[in-house]
């Protein structure tokens, strides 16, 4: 093909201009650019896999007590000082670490929760967000684009959840990854959201019970019950809480066959797992549970409307790569209770990325 003919309607060059006003020079200036944006954004994946390598060898750990070398690290951590400074020096460029004048790095404020054991230790949920289960899968969306299905049955063989009751490791590092990324939005959900005075709450696919515990300890005249898969229950977090003992119960189960009763039914990060009929049978047998005058509680992202960036648009993209479910709309949600015998009451925000979606018997 000769060269006038590869060109796009815009690229028309008419007296020296293409159409849309520019130089060819300009607009070979604007391609350049634009090559050059792209190819750092397809490179981005590679910070992740440096917080990943970090979390994984204990680097933060290391950090606590002051600046080291790469080289005093390294044999801390018992790994490859020259690929150690490599990767101290990206994840500097984004002030999870600095450096000083003696070529000695430190945690900087970003990278504190990095480290195991303080409040809040984001470590797990690093590893978990950057696991192969969640990382395999996205590097797959082609997959869901052309065949419309999760990418992670094909790779794994069996859905996300399955496959994490049959496989320990996978189950560790999701179910403790999972209560890190939630440990620092429990209480600020906990404290946005006026709970009844008495009655019973049922933590719907609870996890390791982070939620209920807040929930509990700010409301003394609540009981609850934690309901999920008994190997997740095994790893609950309520029994070492003296102030909230003798107020709940663990109780195993498949939500998409039935759910404890209770006056208040919390799916925090539930619904966004699964696609809408799914949904709409966990969300018809939470209607069926709730007692007179109870409310379910949807704690997920609301999906707001317009391009700023959001968390939820990311996790979107995980959801469609590993599992059946995706981020919603307040109209979506509307819609999954109208179909389950519910009615969307509120919505009400939070601190956090997630809001809380209030609904209740229609
Ligand atoms: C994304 S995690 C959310 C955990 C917790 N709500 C939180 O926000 O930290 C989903 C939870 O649903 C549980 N789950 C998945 N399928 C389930 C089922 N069929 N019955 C009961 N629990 C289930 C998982 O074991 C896991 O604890």
């Amino acid at each position: 093909m000769r060269q006038d003919e590869d060109r796009t309607a815009g690229d028309r060059v008419e007296d020296g201009r293409t159409v849309d006003g520019r130089t060819e020079a300009e607009r070979e200036d604007a391609l350049r650019r634009s090559a050059a944006f792209l190819i750092d954004e397809a490179l981005g994946f590679l910070f992740p896999a440096a917080l990943r390598a970090a979390a994984d060898v204990g680097v933060a750990d290391h950090l606590a007590d002051g600046p080291r070398t790469p080289a005093e690290l390294a044999a801390a951590t018992g790994t490859d000082a020259r690929n150690l400074h490599r990767v101290l020096r990206l994840l500097a460029t984004r002030g999870v670490v600095t450096e000083d004048g003696q070529g000695r790095f430190a945690l900087a404020e970003a990278g504190q929760a990095l480290r195991t054991g303080v409040p809040y230790s984001a470590r797990a949920a690093v590893r978990m967000l950057t696991d192969i289960t969640m990382w395999r899968p996205a590097g797959e969306l082609t997959h869901c684009l052309t065949e419309g299905t999760t990418a992670f049955e094909n790779l794994f063989g069996m859905p996300f959840f399955d496959h994490f009751a049959k496989d320990e490791r996978t189950a560790d590092v999701f179910h403790v990854g999972m209560a890190a990324m939630s440990d620092p939005e429990n209480a600020p959900i906990a404290a946005a959201y006026a709970f009844p005075s008495t009655g019973t709450v049922v933590d719907v696919g609870g996890g390791h019970g982070g939620l209920l515990l807040e929930v509990l300890r700010r409301n003394p005249g609540l009981q609850g019950v934690l309901y999920d898969h008994g190997h997740v229950l095994a790893g609950h977090v309520l029994g070492a809480h003296e102030e909230v003992a003798g107020r709940w119960s663990p109780e195993e189960g498949d939500f998409f066959a039935s759910v404890p009763s209770g006056d208040v039914h919390l799916l925090k990060r539930i619904t966004h797992d699964w696609d809408d009929d799914e949904c709409v049978t966990l969300l018809a047998h939470c209607r069926r549970a709730l007692r007179p005058g109870g409310r379910v509680l949807v704690l997920d992202a609301v999906v707001p409307s317009g391009n700023a960036p959001h968390q939820a648009k990311a996790l979107d993209l995980m959801m469609m790569a590993s599992l059946t479910g995706r981020e919603r709309t307040e109209a979506d949600f509307a819609e999954l209770f109208a179909r389950a015998g519910l009615r969307l009451s509120r919505v009400i925000p939070t601190p956090t990325v997630l809001s809380v979606v209030e609904a209740v018997a229609a």
